[in-house]
């Protein structure tokens, strides 16, 4: 009830009146008046008139379950979201809960993590109560084969959810950092426990830099934040809600054809690299050309002066030749 009764508040520009509650969810004006001093402790701002009703002034910046469920808009993306103040790693959360039976559409978000994961066996700095470290897990019904394109679409909704709430300008830098100003913001770490035809699970790990200020050294000139670009702060769980709304609908048109073809010309327009020079760290052999765009399956076009090569994910990192994009 409180998640329901904050989102009647969030949905109501005036007043909601305490006897509208009462007889919407059944329960004493007591209750609600409990449930409303609940949501003040928990940082609400909320004004009561007398004769009026209840009135939203503020919320503050927090992710747990009762401020997502507040403003969910999705069909099966995080209708069971588990919250937890601290985590290993979302990733691994979401692996269990997968193992023990949760629904595809699971949803598993941190305040912090103690044991983040990066992708090469790397770590992913989580500090307490600054930034986002959510996972997204999948039961899909697909080949596993083209299952690692899902982190193209993740990259894609990460994106949109970005521009959509911090107005700026968020680019993917190839396959799936999203970058602002050229400063990585956003990190995706796609896992997967399949049999040879049969995926058993999915787990889409994002960390987004929200509010962090200071990272180490090894990544202070390639990391940023959107405050940092920006120089304001944001409400996290819109941007949360953001992601989600965007990957249920990118999700549709990714299983019409189990690829990017529905979606390429959308990532080609938010492809960092696009038109630019860019060193493929191939361990065999790295070489340099131009980044054209994506295939249908993922790949990045490059043009070298002597042929076109098609870049897979898996095998290679991209680099821009003067630096990080
Ligand atoms: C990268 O190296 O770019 C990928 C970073 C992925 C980090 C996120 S934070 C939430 C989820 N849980 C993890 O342990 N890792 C991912």
């Amino acid at each position: 009830m409180k998640a329901e009764i904050l989102r009647m508040l969030r949905e109501t520009e005036g007043y909601v009146s305490g006897q509208e509650m009462c007889n919407k969810f059944g329960v004493s004006r007591t209750a609600v008046w409990k449930v409303i001093n609940q949501l003040r402790e928990n940082g609400y701002e909320i004004e009561s008139i007398q004769n009026k009703g209840y009135h939203l002034l503020s919320v503050p910046d927090v992710i747990n379950g009762i401020e997502l469920e507040s403003i969910r808009n999705t069909k099966w993306a995080g209708s069971e979201t588990c919250y937890f103040d601290s985590l290993d790693s979302t990733n691994t959360k979401a692996k269990e809960l997968a193992e023990s039976g949760y629904p595809s559409g699971t949803f598993v978000v941190a305040e912090q993590q103690t044991a983040g994961k990066g992708r090469r066996g790397r770590s992913w700095v989580s500090p307490r109560g600054t930034d986002i470290y959510m996972t997204l897990m999948l039961k899909p019904d697909i080949n596993p084969n083209n299952a690692s394109m899902l982190t193209l679409v993740s990259a894609v909704a990460v994106c949109n959810a970005i521009r959509r709430v911090a107005e700026v300008q968020a680019m993917i830098k190839w396959p799936n950092d999203v970058v602002v100003n050229g400063k990585k913001i956003c990190g995706i770490l796609t896992e997967m426990s399949a049999q040879f035809d049969y995926i058993n699970h999915i787990v889409i790990g994002i960390g987004i830099n929200v509010h962090n200020e200071h990272f180490p050294e090894e990544i202070a000139e390639t990391a940023g934040s959107l405050l940092l670009e920006c120089g304001r702060r944001f409400h996290r769980a819109d941007l949360i809600e953001g992601f989600l709304e965007e990957f249920e609908r990118l999700y549709d048109i990714y299983l019409e054809t189990e690829d990017m073809t529905g979606m390429q010309k959308e990532y080609d327009q938010m492809l960092v690299n696009r038109g630019r020079q860019v060193r493929v760290l191939d361990p065999k052999e790295p070489f340099e050309g131009k980044a054209m765009g994506i295939t249908k399956r993922g790949e990045l076009i490059v043009d070298t002066w002597e042929s076109r090569k098609l870049v897979s994910s898996g095998e290679v990192s991209v680099r821009g030749i003067y630096g990080y994009v």
